[in-house]
């Protein structure tokens, strides 16, 4: 099956490096170097300029670099050196490089360097200082920006384009003593790419390839090369389980419904685990509120909570993580059909709490309430969920920062630290009680929509009633999951958030 073919391993196979002997000396088929506003060279270029008898300077005064921050320019086999091609890399002025420059400038090198035949890089701009990070944040971003630009999605085009690849990375160190620290930085964004990578994948598959047995049959991979305990839980165990409002969105669909449980252990036994709960609608097509033609195709995105969860636990196996991780995940399709929910319809929870579903497209967060409800036999140190769970999302956030909804501060807090540390942003909205009130049914003990008004809030605030008993936050990544237009296509958000939070987490707080 196409399935099968698994698009995301290539990224795993690129041998990231270190190197600290001078770059004039070494063979290379394209050097990275960063240039600052001023037209300035790195102590690196200098010395590539003086080998090559000048030809960084006459390249920098016909004024082929653009003045953009990320803007690229590359020589062929300038004489006297022994790497094929030199790209020069716009930094813009040393005082403005910050975080957000440093990845512009590396996705536009990147880009650049996808469009070139080279299949290696020497890469100096770890000779550029960032503002407020590290070099191992720099190391770590840099990985991110190669795995943007040279991933890509042809599982289901009948001819492969040959991808660009890369064979060899490696990072010029201007101290030896960096050596240690870039080296781990490196092999933290290779297993987030990697993640990132599996959970794109997942995404982009369309509804009819990616169905809730296909993200078992993922977890079950995943489980097996990275010797993970794993249960797939069928509709018997569901209905044994009680779990009425899941059971209740699955029975409009053929499909038959999966509750993925699966269990990363890096520390002992009897440490609490973090729980992650991913959103598995791998169709959402409204239900009986059937959604509107324009852009339903859309909807096979559904599923980017789960897939998110499972390239982060990717990414968790692969680093070794001292912590305990549970990944649950509900899936099933959201089909309008004869058996479907109807408007109106009251279902009983796992929890015992009864639903009154006024609106069937409001699926997800029927499927997630069971899901936290079953995370209370962990007796987790917290839990998170991660779901497209609702577009007034992508109104209140556009399409820059996750949402965020907590019942515990110190656990938004973390998360806000992780986005922020990974460059992918969420942010905190309130779940104040006096939101409560919207859920009011007078059939059942609350609705599933609180009407137009706050409706991530509500969202979270119909699931914060399932998750009373432990320390809980909710990501609501509607507008960051993937985009749409021309460059339609999974993004492997929030994967990069995820990672960095497990890692603070674990107590291993990067570049340490
Ligand atoms: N999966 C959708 C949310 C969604 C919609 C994400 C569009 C991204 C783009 C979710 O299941 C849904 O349909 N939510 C409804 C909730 C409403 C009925 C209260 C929505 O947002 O319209
Ligand atoms: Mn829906
Ligand atoms: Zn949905």
């Amino acid at each position: 099956m196409i399935v099968d073919q698994k698009a995301h391993l290539p990224f795993a196979e690129i041998p990231f490096s270190t190197t600290h002997s001078p770059v004039e000396k070494q063979r290379s088929a394209c050097v990275v170097l960063g240039v600052s506003a001023a037209r300035k060279l790195s102590p690196t270029g200098l010395a590539l300029d003086a080998a090559s008898f000048g030809a960084l300077t006459a390249l920098l005064k016909s004024g082929d670099l653009g003045t953009t921050v990320g803007a690229t320019a590359v020589l062929y086999r300038p004489a006297g050196l022994l790497c094929e091609r030199v790209m020069l890399v716009y930094l813009g002025k040393p005082a403005e490089l910050d975080a957000r420059n440093y990845r512009k400038a590396a996705q536009g090198a990147m880009a650049r360097l996808k469009d070139t035949g080279a299949t290696e890089v020497l890469w100096c701009l770890g000779e550029a200082t960032v503002k407020g990070r590290d070099l191992a944040w720099q190391a770590e971003q840099t990985v991110l920006a190669y795995g943007d630009a040279f991933y890509r999605f042809e599982l289901t085009k009948s001819e492969a384009v040959k991808p660009a690849v890369l064979r060899g990375f490696k990072w010029h160190l201007s101290e030896r003593v960096q050596r240690d620290t870039v080296q781990a930085a490196l092999a933290r964004g290779m297993a987030i790419v990697a993640g990132m990578s599996l959970a794109r994948d997942l995404g982009n598959l369309p509804g009819n390839l990616c169905t809730p047995t296909t993200l078992a049959d993922a977890a079950m991979d995943l489980a097996e090369s990275h010797h993970l305990a794993v249960e797939v839980l069928e509709r018997m165990d569901l209905e044994r389980l009680e779990m009425g409002s899941f059971l209740s969105v699955a029975k409009g669909s053929d499909e038959p419904p999966k509750f993925i449980i699966l269990h990363y252990q890096g520390a002992a036994a009897e440490q609490r685990p973090v729980v992650l709960v991913g959103k598995g609608i791998t169709f959402d097509a409204g239900g009986i509120s059937l959604k509107p033609a324009a852009e339903m195709d859309e909807m096979k995105y559904d599923m980017c909570g789960a897939a998110s969860v499972l390239g982060a636990l990717h990414a968790v196996a692969e680093l070794g993580l001292p912590l305990n991780v549970v990944v649950l995940i509900p899936t099933c399709e959201n089909l309008p059909s004869g058996r479907a929910n109807k408007p109106g319809d009251v279902v009983t929870s796992m929890s015992g709490q009864t639903i009154e579903i006024l609106n069937t497209d409001a699926e997800g967060r029927l499927i997630l309430c069971d899901a936290l409800t079953y995370a209370e036999r962990f007796n987790p140190a917290c839990v998170v969920d991660v779901a497209t769970l609702t577009g007034a999302c992508v109104i209140a956030l556009g399409h820059v920062t996750s949402g965020l909804l907590a019942n515990d501060d110190a656990l938004a807090h973390a998360l806000v630290k992780a986005g922020e540390q990974a460059a992918d942003p969420c942010w905190q909205m309130p779940l104040f009680d006096e939101y409560q009130d919207q859920l009011k049914s007078n059939f059942a003990d609350m609705a599933n929509i609180g009407g137009r008004a706050g409706g991530t809030i509500t969202a979270a605030a119909f699931l914060s009633r399932f998750a009373k008993k432990y320390k809980w936050a909710h990501l609501d990544i509607a507008g960051t999951a993937w985009k749409s237009g021309k460059d339609k296509g999974s993004t492997g958000r929030p994967v990069p958030l995820l990672v960095n939070f497990l890692i603070a987490q674990a107590g291993r707080h990067p570049g340490k």
